[in-house]
């Protein structure tokens, strides 16, 4: 039986005899092969289904190794800043580890269904009126003081356990892909597939990929050089300013020889709707800005003809219903008559 990332990879991660093996089954998500995109797109397309986790994001991963380590550390409450997945994630495993979560998100900004869960998994919420980076600042200061532990991932523990995404990859291909596609919020995640891969290269030979990472243009810090202020984007996930792995991030763009470039809005929607319509896989928005970018990157060559990518699904697309509905043609025919219902399927088929 599979029972979760502590144990799968305890060789890898910084697990002592007293280190709780807490669980829930997180990790060995799918690697989906996006058959029709890939033809569209003249390479061979993988998609890390992340929001298979427990919690429909790759947070799990991360927060399952930076729980354990509080409570080993004797921690009885943790905090963290969140634009939603990380505090559905810390909620959970809290629950699964018996110590108090305590969440901080940004008022209004965080997808319904994630808010859905910090609620019914029973975590502290508490709501504040500026962004993630604000909300960052706050924790930080708090676990100064106050007795929690911080979970965000300027928690190295959380770095650890997210790397073993890139094993499975690694796993899964049976090598490393020429291209590792990410979104890029708070830059945890980029830079711990990277160390990742890196780990994996050094362990069991296999090959190391270009990082291309992308942010969204509203949010694009990194790519411009420069703190933004005012992040914005309808990505909320990755509605982030001032990320906190920023020079992590540029060494694994760096050593890799790959990219941190940002997408548009509209150029996320499109990626959004075109996995799920085309090749039935539902993400979240910020999981599709790592397609957004796969689609820029083989038109401006960054991507070449031929090479095998793995785009990473960060999260699940039921996490956010709302921007499912409101970016798509919704088109559903009201009938309660079951001839009109005939008619309305026969004149569709007819016409496949
Ligand atoms: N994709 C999703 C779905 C996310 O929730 C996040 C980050 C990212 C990508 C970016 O990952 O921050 O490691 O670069 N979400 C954090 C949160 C900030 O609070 O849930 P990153």
């Amino acid at each position: 039986m599979y029972e979760g990332l502590l144990k799968q990879y305890k060789e890898y991660l910084p697990i002592t005899d007293k280190t709780p093996m807490i669980s829930l089954a997180e990790g060995n998500t799918p690697l989906i092969p996006l058959h029709s995109l890939s033809k569209e797109l003249g390479i061979n397309l993988y998609g890390k289904y992340e929001g298979l986790n427990p919690t429909g994001s790759f947070k799990d991963r991360g927060m399952v190794m930076a729980v354990a380590k509080a409570v080993e550390e004797g921690a009885k409450a943790i905090v963290c800043a969140s634009t939603g997945n990380t505090s559905a994630a810390a909620a959970a495993y809290a629950t699964r580890a018996g110590v108090k979560a305590y969440v901080v998100i940004p008022d209004g900004k965080i997808a319904m269904g994630k808010l859905a869960q910090a609620i019914i998994y029973g975590a502290d919420i508490i709501s504040i009126p500026g962004n993630f980076d604000e909300a960052l600042k706050a924790v930080r200061d708090i676990a100064k003081t106050e007795a929690v532990a911080l979970v965000n991932s300027v928690n190295p523990y959380r770095l650890e356990g997210q790397k073993t995404a890139a094993f499975e990859v690694c796993e899964q291909l049976g090598q490393a892909p020429d291209v590792l596609a990410i979104p890029v919020g708070n830059a945890g995640n980029i830079s711990a597939y990277w160390k990742g891969f890196k780990e994996w290269h050094d362990k069991k030979g296999t090959l190391l990929p270009r990082m291309h990472g992308f942010e969204a243009e509203g949010a694009a810090a990194i790519v411009k050089g420069e703190v933004i202020e005012q992040p914005e984007t309808i990505a909320t996930a990755i509605r982030i300013g001032n990320p906190a792995s920023w020079k992590l991030a540029e060494a694994a763009r760096d050593e890799s020889n790959g990219y941190i470039d940002s997408v548009t809005d509209e150029e996320i929607l499109n990626a959004y709707r075109k996995v799920a319509a085309q090749d039935g896989v539902f993400v979240e928005p910020g999981s599709a800005a790592s397609l957004a970018g796969v689609i820029q990157h083989v038109k401006s060559g960054k991507i070449k003809p031929g090479e095998t990518v793995v785009t990473v699904f960060t999260g699940n697309g039921l996490k956010d219903p709302d921007t499912a509905i409101n970016a798509t043609d919704v088109n559903i025919s009201k009938m309660s008559d079951l001839e009109e219902m005939r008619m309305h399927l026969r004149n569709g088929v007819s016409e496949l």
